[in-house]
């Protein structure tokens, strides 16, 4: 797909596939579908008098051969009530209007859709049209032996128009890097277990540094983890024939000794509980629990892409979790890369084993602020479904940067409360503490056992559980929370 930015377009003359231009309840025009009743004399109007199309929302309405107007088509997509549209509205409704036009032969097309919105959150809505279209385009189909060319839409590009003056380039230019970084990520998830092994993430790790002249990858080996007596990342991985690796992406678009912001991924490349082993329905879902690694080489991609004046560590914790004759049992203990050691009472709570020493191991970059990503636990998606990720951690100026910027990218979020109360459902009999907290709270006090690791810096942490993919007819990953993601960085960059 290929995107542009036009200012100060007029819609009646562009020569073009389709020109899209928003109605609004009860038919009220927008600013472009005014010009093109004017150009046409009337026949928008007169289109919307015959009372087949009325401006409702997400009703689309394709109309051909406008008198007066060059573009050969024009769509018309009813917004709604005005007073009601926002960014992430508008990107809904952009994505109507490439479902319409998805079957037709439309090759280029003129949005008027953003113009829509109020100048305070221009950029924010062209970013997300951008994402939302190629969201919208995205298809999978790797694992399909044939094809289905002829379903395949032939949408090949996309304007983004402005009935006023501006220059948007930078906020397209970064929609269209977080837009690629959303599809590596959802390629990675939608790939099943035994193609997207540790080692296939370290791959592709491998394959982005090389790609970019200011990034390097360092892989870490399970005899390496050893030495730095990660224990904790080690007792998962050694129940499975694949080898865990941790994987460490440097992104220097920063000046020298700049202090980094370091993302750190669960990267559980199948998670069948181990020795806790989780019931059968449903289980091929738990190819997703690697989304949090995902996220990190979606946003590391886009943020090579952006070249953002930053400097960015990606980590992933890649494992699989397997039950086995070497797989740890519930009882065991292990010592963290920390000197804490732990209880494994359940082995299926393993994003948190492997997390803790990945967020020992960050200290060592003198991080500004680390965010962890993980698809954690269930419990969160009983708490906040799939519309919303858990965010947690130990600074109050870090989760309102983060909550800032869910809401800029559309990215939503909800804070959730940690504290002592909590961090006493980790205690252990035996060890420093328990690997589980019990059902109440079950997302709090998985955070509150990584908050132990993360004392040394400003930390937050991402439950993506519920959002990193959907399940059902449409099951398959969402590349959230790379748009969250990136929009922190680049409020951060500062550009
Ligand atoms: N990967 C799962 C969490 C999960 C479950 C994500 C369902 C998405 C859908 C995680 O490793 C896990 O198994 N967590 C346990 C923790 C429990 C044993 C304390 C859970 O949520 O049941
Ligand atoms: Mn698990
Ligand atoms: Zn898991």
């Amino acid at each position: 797909m290929n995107y542009h930015f036009e200012a100060s377009a007029n819609p009646a003359t562009i020569h073009t596939d389709c020109v899209i231009v928003g109605i609004y309840k009860q038919g009220k025009l927008s600013a472009a579908a005014s010009q093109l009743d004017a150009a046409s004399e009337g026949a928008i109007t007169a289109h919307l008098d015959m009372g087949d199309f009325s401006g409702d929302k997400h009703r689309t309405s394709l109309v051909y051969k406008l008198p007066g107007v060059t573009s050969k088509r024009v769509l018309l997509v009813g917004m709604g009530e005005k007073d009601k549209l926002t960014q992430e509205s508008l990107a809904q409704l952009t994505q109507t209007a490439v479902n319409a036009l998805k079957t037709s032969k439309t090759n280029n097309v003129v949005s008027f859709l953003t113009d829509e919105i109020a100048p305070d959150f221009l950029e924010a809505a062209v970013r997300q049209t951008v994402t939302a279209v190629t969201d919208a385009l995205y298809t999978f189909d790797q694992f399909k032996s044939k094809k289905d060319e002829a379903a395949r839409p032939v949408l090949a590009g996309w304007t983004v128009a402005h009935t006023l003056a501006g220059d948007f380039s930078k906020p397209l230019s970064h929609g269209i890097a977080i837009a690629e970084g959303m599809c590596v990520a959802r390629d990675l998830a939608n790939s099943p277990g035994n193609v997207c092994t540790p080692s296939h993430l370290a791959m592709v790790a491998q394959e982005l540094a090389n790609s970019s002249n200011k990034t390097d990858v360092n892989i870490l080996e399970e005899g390496d983890m050893e030495a730095l007596g990660m224990g904790s990342f080690l007792s998962v991985s050694k129940g499975s024939a694949q080898d865990g690796k941790m994987i460490i992406l440097q992104y220097h678009g920063g000046k020298t000794g700049e202090a980094p912001l370091v993302l750190v991924g669960k990267g559980i490349t199948f998670d069948t509980g181990g020795i806790s082993l989780k019931p059968s329905a449903a289980m091929d879902e738990m190819k997703f629990d690697m989304s949090g690694a995902a996220s990190v080489l979606g946003t590391m991609t886009a943020c090579i892409a952006m070249q953002l004046p930053l400097n960015v560590v990606g980590m992933i914790a890649a494992a699989e979790n397997m039950p086995s004759s070497k797989a740890s049992k519930p009882g065991d203990i292990v010592t963290s890369m920390s000197g804490k050691t732990i209880e494994i009472l359940n082995t299926d709570a393993e994003g948190r084993l492997v997390l803790c020493d990945a967020l020992t191991y960050a200290e060592r970059f003198n991080p500004a602020a680390v965010i962890d990503i993980a698809t954690l636990t269930g419990a969160c998606i009983t708490a906040l479904g799939h519309h919303t990720s858990g965010l947690l951690g130990n600074s109050d100026a870090l989760a309102e940067e983060i909550i800032i910027a869910s809401k800029q990218a559309s990215d939503d979020v909800w804070r959730l409360p940690m504290g002592e109360k909590y961090q006493d459902q980790l205690k252990s009999n035996f060890a420093d503490m328990a690997n589980i907290g019990g059902a109440p709270g079950g997302t709090i006090t998985a955070a509150c056992f990584l908050s132990r690791f993360a004392e040394n810096y400003p930390w937050a942490h991402l439950d993506i559980a519920g959002t990193a993919w959907k399940s059902g007819a449409a099951k398959g990953a969402t590349g959230r929370p790379v748009p969250l993601l990136c929009q922190w960085l680049i409020n951060r960059a500062g550009t």
